[in-house]
């Protein structure tokens, strides 16, 4: 199967993104990926995805774009500003970036929320965006522990106090997009698999 380009397969997400700069830097954290993103399944057991995303190839890349639209969409729920929404969706198409580890291993890697917090750390430096500290933060964060209380950090967190709004809406996000029995109109065309 011919997969798309990952910044055409995302596109659409992209184009949500309001801030000029933010985008940019989305589109480069993208061509960045890991090469297997867009061959893998969103997760090595299965156990805690829906089916749709578990097929391979573009299974994490349909569930990545899950989660990106339900942050969308809940982002006024929890009155982001613009600014805001935009690194949210960031942090959604971010979240499960290097799923399988930086090396690209045969299971899902267990410390793929802090891998995935440092791959934006690099993109971060490397394109020299531009954030005031809290919002980097935010972003860094929220990405390091998208798993809610089951993030895994020392001390563990407590869901929802020890999140602030994006760290709250992406592990509502992920959760809701990936739950048995949620399916996505979107995702049910052949144009992404
Ligand atoms: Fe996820």
């Amino acid at each position: 199967m011919l997969l798309p380009k990952i910044e055409e397969y995302f596109e659409e997400e992209l184009s949500w993104i309001k801030n000029d700069n933010y985008r940019a830097f989305m589109e480069f954290a993208l061509k960045n990926y890991p090469p297997y993103f867009m061959e893998v399944p969103s997760s090595s057991s299965g156990k805690y995805h829906s089916q749709w995303s578990n097929t391979k190839p573009l299974g994490l890349a349909k569930h990545t774009k899950a989660v990106a639209l339900v942050t969308k969409l809940l982002a006024p729920a929890y009155i982001l500003s613009e600014e805001e929404t935009d690194l949210a969706i960031i942090a959604a198409l971010l979240h499960d970036c290097v799923k399988f580890g930086f090396g690209g291993g045969k299971h899902t890697s267990k410390t793929h929320e802090f891998e995935g917090a440092t791959f934006f750390a690099r993109c971060y430096k490397a394109h020299k965006l531009e954030l005031p500290d809290e919002l980097y933060k935010s972003v860094y964060t929220a990405i390091a522990t998208h798993q809610g209380q089951w993030a895994v950090t020392d001390p563990p967190k407590k869901f929802p106090e020890d999140f602030d709004k994006i760290g709250q809406l992406l592990h509502i996000s992920d959760m809701v997009a990936s739950r048995p029995g949620i399916r996505f109109d979107f995702l049910e065309t052949s144009l992404v698999g």
